[in-house]
């Protein structure tokens, strides 16, 4: 398609050393960040970190108090958001709730002064891609939350601008539906090819979704990079810890004879050679537990605490003989034995399945 092709070519964004203060507030904290063309970044953060800000800032619905904001290389840091012609969806939707789909879904033209026939022409053109041409003459009030959320999507697309942002769309919905439409956000990115910027405190969403996710915390970017990079190999503790679950084991290197905070010695055959000091982050599914005779001689011994069933797997909280205290997920495979409460056995894991991270 070409005008897929053509959209493709525009809609980079660079954020460059943008803060904002509210009073003496940092709430956004210089903030790099350079978004291709085309491409699906998340901003991942917990509640208060700065996503709506930037995104805000980049809306132009807040001014920052330094630093700029560029689409395709042009400085658009004082335009007015209206004149930014980026597509805007937010949480609640914001639906006229005395207009019909087609009226909703025109009003971006009509505000533009487009001509009937293109404005017939576009909204017919974009109800059918999201799937709601029979809705066209539905009032909001008589959809349900899902469709409604689409009609905000058609309602941002219908004017093709180069960029879409949004604002935890998904929100307000339940966990099935929330699934179903992140997978049609996701096919409708791949059909139309623009750039999206997608805020959300959901780490399963962003790592889903993204091409790539940029987790903030305290108005800051701590990491920007592909969901898989962000989970296996967190740049920081604050980024293993909101995105999956973690163990975490404090280490120090005394004499090169590395040790766990409750003092049991770590081989570093299975380490690696040159373990620093700081502190391991192996992923629950990462480590292993075993009867003590099959492990490998560099494991920690202790036992099973309890153990939770989750459905796909068991979840099982492992004591050290010195007091460390570890948690398994253990998938739920029929032929595999069972672990029992009180059970001894060894935690392991690979060195290329832990990150050490600075502390
Ligand atoms: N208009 C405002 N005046 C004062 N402080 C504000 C204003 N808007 C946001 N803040 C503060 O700035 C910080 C960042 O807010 P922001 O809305 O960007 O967070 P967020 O990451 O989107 O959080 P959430 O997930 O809860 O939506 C918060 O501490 C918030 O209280
Ligand atoms: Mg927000």
């Amino acid at each position: 398609m070409k005008a897929n092709v053509e959209s493709a070519k525009t809609g980079e964004i660079l954020l460059q050393d943008l803060q904002k203060r509210y009073g003496s507030y940092l709430a956004v904290d210089n903030v790099n960040l350079s978004i291709s063309p085309g491409e699906f970044v998340s901003l991942l953060g917990p509640s208060g970190s700065g996503k709506t800000t930037t995104l805000m800032m980049i809306a132009g619905f807040e001014s920052p108090n330094s630093g700029q904001v560029l689409l395709d290389g042009k400085d658009i840091t004082k335009l007015p958001s209206h004149r930014r012609e980026l597509g805007i969806i937010f949480q609640n939707y914001a639906l006229f709730p005395h207009m019909t789909v087609e009226e909703n879904v025109a009003y971006p033209l009509r505000m533009r002064r487009l001509q009937k026939p293109d404005i017939t022409a576009k909204v017919s053109n974009v109800l059918d891609q999201v799937q709601l041409a029979q809705f066209a003459t539905r009032y909001p009030h008589q959809m349900s939350g899902g469709q409604q959320q689409r009609v905000a999507i058609a309602r941002a697309l219908v004017f093709d601008p180069p960029v879409l942002l949004l604002d935890e769309p998904l929100g307000a919905l339940d966990k099935k539906l929330r699934q179903h439409l992140r997978n049609e956000i996701k096919s409708l990115h791949n059909e139309v090819g623009k750039t999206m910027i997608y805020v959300t405190h959901d780490q399963d969403e962003a790592l889903a979704m993204s091409d790539r996710v940029a987790v903030m915390h305290e108005g800051r970017i701590r990491q920007v990079a592909p969901p898989q990079e962000i989970y296996q190999r967190p740049a920081d503790l604050f980024v293993a810890g909101f995105v999956g679950e973690a163990n975490f084991i404090p280490v120090k290197v005394e004499a090169g004879i590395a040790s766990t905070s409750t003092g049991e010695k770590l081989h570093v055959g299975d380490q690696k050679s040159g373990l620093q000091p700081g502190t391991i982050c192996v992923r629950p599914e990462h480590l292993r537990l075993e009867a003590p005779a099959n492990s490998a001689s560099s494991g920690l011994p202790g036992h099973v605490t309890s153990m939770t069933f989750v459905g796909d797997a068991t979840i099982v909280h492992f004591r050290s003989e010195n007091g460390l205290e570890l948690t398994s997920k253990v998938f739920n495979v029929s032929n595999r034995k069972r672990l029992e409460i009180g059970e001894a056995c060894v935690a392991s894991w690979s060195s290329s399945d832990a990150t050490v991270l600075a502390q």
